[in-house]
């Protein structure tokens, strides 16, 4: 795992839960601790997964053992598969995409969490794009069910197998989309923002605030949260 942000140290936490020996790297030590903190003691951590009757407390103890934070880049990469949870800045994903397929074993599948930049364009700065496909999840991640796997025409579908089969043992509801260069969000994003865009315009014509838009569409189509509430939520991660 590599980033231990809002959505590196939710990933984490799953996969352990679902009995994956995971080792997440970040360049900043203050955040694998913050991580370490979210996934163990945080509001949709492990401990709170006992209080809840989600986990059971020796469940939530072998997952907890199964989480190693460190600030050694290699032993993040040495292992099955990785997910990369850094920013969601292209010129980093692809530096860290090359840096993963020079350190990593050539078996080692490469999984992007991206929001929405094209897979191609970071499984090109490897030498394995059979074996680069985005994973991307959704926040927060011990919560949602989403699994939008991002496959590109060099995937292959072996990695495809592998992928959805490590997402359905965490619990989630893996969907093949296939990877465009043409746009940026994949299937879930698209449409989210271009629902966003419109929200935005009503409010900056004065038809209705922020908090109404979110009321409306809450009481409407049953969603948990309005469309500005959303972009709060996964900036913060909901704590
Ligand atoms: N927040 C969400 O709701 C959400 C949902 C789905 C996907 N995403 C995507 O997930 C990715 C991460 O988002 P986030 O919200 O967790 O961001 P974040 O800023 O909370 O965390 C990113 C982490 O990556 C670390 N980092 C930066 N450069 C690094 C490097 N070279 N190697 C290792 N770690 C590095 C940072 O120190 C930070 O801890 C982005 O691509 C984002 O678009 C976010």
């Amino acid at each position: 795992m590599l980033g231990a942000g809002v959505m590196g140290g939710g990933i984490a936490q799953v996969a352990a839960t679902a009995g994956f020996d995971v080792v997440v790297y970040d360049i900043d030590p203050a955040a694998l601790r913050t991580g370490h903190e979210h996934a163990t003691v945080g509001r949709y951590g492990l401990d709170s997964g006992v209080a809840r009757g989600k986990l059971t407390r020796e469940e939530a103890d072998a997952a907890a053992a199964r989480l190693t934070f460190t600030e050694d880049f290699e032993a993040a990469a040495h292992t099955d598969l990785v997910i990369e949870a850094v920013p969601e800045r292209l010129d980093l994903k692809i530096r860290v995409f090359r840096d993963l397929d020079a350190a990593a074993p050539q078996s080692t599948i490469l999984c992007s969490n991206s929001s929405g930049f094209p897979i191609q364009a970071l499984s090109a700065a490897t030498n394995r794009a059979d074996r680069g496909v985005g994973w991307h999840w959704a926040s927060p991640a011990p919560v949602m069910k989403f699994a939008e796997i991002v496959r590109t025409r060099a995937t292959s579908d072996e990695t495809v197998t592998t992928v959805c089969a490590a997402a359905l043992r965490c619990g989630k509801h893996p969907v093949v989309v296939q990877d465009t260069a043409m746009a940026w969000g994949y299937v879930a994003n698209r449409v989210y923002f271009a629902m966003v865009a419109e929200a935005q315009k009503v409010v900056n014509e004065g038809v209705a605030t922020q908090d109404e838009v979110d009321q409306l569409l809450m009481d409407c189509y049953r969603w948990p949260s309005g469309p500005f509430g959303m972009v709060k939520g996964a900036t913060s991660g909901w704590t």
